[in-house]
């Protein structure tokens, strides 16, 4: 961690209470609701748990709700379930066995619905699917799919069986896929042939193959047909979903699990070494998505919900997959970019489908400021009665917008504040209940105790920026990081004696309303999407010509932070043909996410006497930041002009 040097900035005093309207009709119709719940759930945790876990489907009713303290606790001890039955098969004894369960349109503008009928019958037969190729309860299922509805159908289908899913995001390189499935020990892969983004072909087999030649425990590979470009199938290795499904019976029990059986693998990146293997466990996760989607979406079965993340990323998990579906809600699902074929492509999704709940980033947001007002102003949003904001501190001004442009000033804006690791929302309004404040995600969520605190864990008073914990453990908190408890252990529990820790800076005001501002360790936030200098260092060094690396972010007015290397060479100087191939070099390794913005060759880094690089300094550079921090320890000053001079 790199010091806790944390001084909120941020004044701002607009306050948005709920319209009456909207918290007549609410799950959680106002103020003080939400301050009971909140209290119950405070004072008596597993009275408060105990009662929600009714939400769900039991097999088999558990005998202990919480076993054990944090960090290593166990929920609904003894139960038994099934995640995909609470998502799909439950429905179909109401009448929303007919209801849509996934309203999907294609890039190129195909379109189809999925009932929950349909989505069970394609889910027990992809189940059926995997039992054939010899997946049993326990293994693990690499998915590197497209934004298709059939990357939800073998998510359910891998949990139906106890199959453990890992989805790797489609945007994530061969090498990438390789290490995860090396490290998940993965058997299957779940693949296509290629899906759409911007109207290019994102080649997703050609990929996998590339993997497999770097990961030796993948027996089988499925491959869906969207694009129908020309790949090769292996024989005996690579087989078509469609060959597969048109044999499978429709048929398949959902197996009985116990609660804490592992649901699935989601890698993410950690401020050092390589990805973390966060694992989720299926019936705290499924309640705890399954309640957060109730109170913060306040979903009803009238609303058509857009969540636009990746089901690759751990908001597609929980808001596209289990957290909806285990409502019985429609999931609206787009594959492709939102500037495809024009800059308005998502208002004419929510106008052509009357979308209701809208559930995006702020980097999009921002990107949607840049391309104009009059691509929203072209459409008829007035379907929207909900928006929301998730991946990154939304800045007030892009809130601003949101509110007005997109929300017509009539729609409630939820900021939610949660991480890979808490498996569901922690932090947000409720949007029948809250009083927002552009900026902040406001209030602790029924169950969620959290805490400013300084390095040594004395909390901090009202206003005072420090670092946000939690106190208490809660049903969807990771369990472990796959085959490294002890990293776990030190990652997120060794910082702060007996909290939780994941690494944001932020304050709490005289509200009680919390203001996040961003990450403490080494760990990026591009567009949303997190990623370590580390893996970015680590990938330009295996480039034969540089002898060392340093990143940083500096701020990106789109993409809220970019990523800046500073490089020295091996031998020579650099010039503008290297600085590319080094970004493909960085996009080969990594992916097209982690491209950087910014390349700039020094013959030496900053370092302190004991020759740790000091990231504070480049961080100044890297923002054009004349002012420079503490350079009391600095070993050559001389390195600092000399890095200025190196604009990129
Ligand atoms: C950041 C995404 C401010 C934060 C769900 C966190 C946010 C990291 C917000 C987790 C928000 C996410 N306001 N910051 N509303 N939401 N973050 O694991 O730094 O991809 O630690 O999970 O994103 O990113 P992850």
């Amino acid at each position: 961690m790199s010091g806790v040097n944390i001084t909120s900035v941020l004044q701002e005093t607009r306050k948005f209470p709920p319209a009456k309207e909207f918290s007549a009709t609410a799950h959680v119709k106002s103020e003080a609701e939400y301050d009971e719940l909140w209290w119950k759930a405070k004072d008596d945790p597993t009275g408060f748990w105990g009662s929600m876990s009714q939400n769900l489907d039991w097999f088999e009713p558990f005998d202990t709700v919480l076993e054990g303290e944090m960090p290593n606790t166990k929920w609904f001890v003894g139960g038994r379930l099934n995640a995909s039955y609470n998502c799909v098969d439950r429905h179909l004894k109401t009448w929303r066995k007919n209801k849509a369960a996934i309203i999907w349109e294609g890039e190129p503008g195909d379109t189809r619905v999925l009932t929950y009928q349909d989505l069970h019958r394609e889910t027990c037969k992809f189940a059926n699917v995997l039992k054939s190729l010899g997946v049993q309860s326990g293994d693990r299922v690499t998915i590197y799919m497209p934004l298709v509805p059939e990357i939800i159908v073998a998510m359910l289908a891998c949990a139906r069986i106890g199959a453990v899913h890992s989805i790797i995001f489609g945007g994530f390189s061969a090498d990438a896929v390789a290490e995860r499935n090396n490290d998940a020990q993965a058997k299957v892969v779940i693949t296509a042939d290629g899906g759409w983004r911007r109207g290019k072909e994102v080649e997703l087999k050609h990929a996998v193959d590339e993997s497999l030649e770097k990961s030796h425990t993948v027996q089988q590979v499925v491959v869906l047909r969207r694009t129908g470009t020309p790949i090769t199938m292996v024989p005996g290795r690579d087989h078509w979903w469609h060959d597969l499904m048109a044999e499978a019976s429709p048929e398949c029990e959902p197996a009985s699990l116990d609660s804490e059986h592992p649901l699935f693998i989601l890698y993410t990146s950690g401020s050092t070494g390589k990805p973390k293997g966060v694992l989720h466990t299926t019936a705290g996760y499924t309640l705890g998505t399954m309640m957060t989607s109730k109170w913060v979406f306040d979903l009803n079965d009238t609303d058509t919900y857009w969540c636009t993340a990746d089901v690759g990323w751990i908001t597609g998990h929980s808001y596209v997959c289990y957290g909806p579906l285990a409502n019985g809600a429609t999931v609206m699902m787009y594959e492709g970019a939102p500037n495809w074929p024009h800059d308005g492509r998502f208002w004419e999704i929510i106008e052509k489908y009357k979308v209701t709940i809208f559930y995006t980033a702020p980097t999009a947001i921002r990107s949607f400021i840049r391309w104009g007002d009059e691509w929203p102003n072209k459409h008829d949003l007035t379907s929207l009665r909900l928006l929301g904001s998730v991946g990154e501190p939304i800045n007030p001004e892009a809130w601003m917008w949101y509110h007005k442009v997109i929300g017509g000033e009539r729609c409630p804006i939820v900021d939610t504040w949660w991480q890979t690791e808490t498996g569901s929302i922690m932090i947000s309004p409720l949007p029948g209940a809250t009083t927002t404040k552009p900026g902040s995600c406001t209030r602790p969520l029924p169950g969620v105790v959290p805490d400013i605190v300084t390095k040594e864990g004395e909390s901090l008073p009202d206003n005072a920026g420090g670092l946000l914990v939690m106190r208490q453990p809660w049903p969807s908190m990771l369990r472990t990081l796959y085959n490294d408890h002890e990293r776990f252990l030190k990652t997120y529990f060794s910082e702060i004696p007996g909290c939780y820790f994941a690494g944001d800076g932020a304050r709490r005001d005289e509200d009680g309303c919390y203001w996040v501002m961003g990450r403490v360790d080494d760990v990026l936030n591009v567009s949303g999407h997190r990623l370590s200098t580390m893996e970015v260092e680590s990938a330009l060094v295996s480039h034969p010509l540089v002898a060392e690396a340093a990143v940083v972010g500096f701020p990106h007015e789109i993409k809220g932070e970019g990523i800046c290397c500073f490089v020295s060479l091996t031998t020579g100087e650099g010039d503008d043909a290297l600085k590319q191939q080094l970004k493909d070099h960085v996009r080969k390794q990594i992916g097209a996410l982690a491209s950087p913005d910014m390349i700039r060759f020094s013959n030496a880094l900053p370092k302190t006497r004991s020759g740790k690089i000091m990231r504070r300094l480049l961080r100044d550079i890297a923002a054009g930041r004349e002012r420079v921090q503490d350079t009391t320890t600095l070993e050559d000053y001389g390195v600092l002009a000399k890095l200025r001079a190196s604009e990129e």
